[in-house]
């Protein structure tokens, strides 16, 4: 019998593998997985790209390369934060990683002992629980209104625990309510992680995927003592599968994480790094994302007025300004999972809350995803749910 380490999780507890799984049969309309909408993928423009990346440095992207990553990448990566985000470093501050989900993993293991206190969104993205559990983390979490976590239940958790080394948050267009925490919140935030000498990991793998409203500078912008480390990628923006991100932080932790990323994969491959930069440098991303932006608005509204006419009245969801996911709360509904099997049997799914939380669920809530599906599945599918739901709700 192998005998695994105690990081490895128990068998049976991959819930949202099985989840995933019975959504991608061809005949289900699926709000479960977090996809991009794949019509957009710039196909020909990255082929030119790569093409282009072959031409100028054929044999130095077949090498191996710096642990840091491609130079002229990690330039864009530090003129695209300052530029969006207000956030200011040298290259010493940027290190490029394996998609953002890579970039998760380094901090936890930087920065996790068994029993340390992280804390966390209520919910939270299922694989930043995933991946701090792995590393024994003591998970806290802390509440969230319409407006994201709640800075007054922050500081009153960092009163419980003045030890907490990490606090984790994705602060535009959550992963999974779509909630965005305003900008006061974001200072507090800040103030805070200086006084109990916080970490903040800041992930923003959707803040550029705006349809409405004013952007919200990044927490990281009011950190003033290198407390935050903020996380983008190029996942939700241009592809997942070149699985690319970044991370901008204090020299000291980007060294650290630099060593540790060394033992994980030696670097990033060199053929997605020189064939984005080779993107960036040939085409208008910006553009690119405004097409994004204006797609998933309108399937965002869809969703919303599918959710308007066909859910029960007492049925509560939030109505994001950006991003790809909303999050939906059925009152009287106990066990959510009994009402996702139902939903298969409908044909149509979403991804039950109770993995998105660290601590007890909230029985009756579920993430929709709204980026993946054509606009007459979105009409067709919320249908098909609100007939389950109406079934739930007296
Ligand atoms: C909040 C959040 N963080 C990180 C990731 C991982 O993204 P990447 O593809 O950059 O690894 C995701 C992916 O969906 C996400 O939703």
């Amino acid at each position: 019998m192998v005998k695994f380490s105690s990081r490895v999780p128990a068998d049976g507890t991959d819930a949202v593998g099985s989840i995933l799984k019975a959504a991608a049969d061809p005949r289900i309309i699926s709000f479960a997985g977090g996809l991009p909408a794949p019509e957009l993928f710039p196909v020909t423009e990255m082929k030119a790209a790569v093409e282009r990346a072959f031409d100028k440095h054929g044999r130095e992207l077949m090498q191996y390369g710096a642990a840091k990553g491609v130079p002229a990448l990690r330039e864009w990566a530090l003129h695209h934060v300052a530029e969006k985000e207000g956030i200011h470093g040298e290259l010493e501050n940027v290190l490029i990683t394996t998609g953002s989900e890579q970039a998760l993993d380094l901090v936890g293991k930087a920065l996790v002992d068994p029993g340390d206190v992280v804390l966390v969104e209520q919910p939270t993205y299922l694989c930043a629980v995933d991946v701090f559990k792995s590393y024994g983390a003591h998970l806290v979490s802390v509440a969230m209104d319409n407006d994201g976590m709640r800075t007054d239940a922050l500081e009153e958790t960092l009163k419980a625990h003045p030890d907490a080394k990490l606090l984790y948050t994705v602060p535009n267009f959550q992963n999974p309510t779509g909630r965005t925490i305003p900008l006061a919140r974001r200072q507090k935030m800040a103030e805070l992680a200086a006084k109990y000498d916080l970490t903040i990991l800041e992930d923003n793998p959707y803040g550029e995927i705006r349809f409405a409203g004013q952007h919200v500078p990044a927490v990281k912008s009011f950190d003033h003592d290198g407390h935050v480390c903020y996380m983008g990628t190029f996942s939700k923006t241009l592809a997942p599968g070149f699985r690319l991100g970044w991370i901008v932080a204090n020299k000291r932790i980007v060294d650290k994480l630099t060593v540790l990323k060394q033992s994980a994969d030696l670097h990033t491959d060199n053929l997605a790094q020189y064939a984005t930069v080779e993107y960036v440098q040939n085409n208008d991303l910006d553009a690119h994302v405004e097409e994004i932006s204006a797609l998933y608005r309108k399937r965002k509204q869809l969703m919303i007025e599918g959710i308007k006419k066909y859910f029960p009245s007492a049925v509560k969801y939030t109505n994001p300004e950006g991003g790809m996911f909303l999050w939906v709360e059925v009152p009287g509904v106990d066990d959510t999972v009994a009402v996702f099997k139902e939903c298969l049997k409908n044909n149509v799914a979403f991804v039950p809350g109770d993995p998105f939380f660290a601590g007890k669920p909230q029985p009756g809530a579920f993430r929709l995803n709204y980026s993946n599906m054509a606009e007459d599945q979105i009409e067709e599918g919320l249908k098909r749910l609100g007939e389950v739901l109406q079934k739930y709700v007296k």
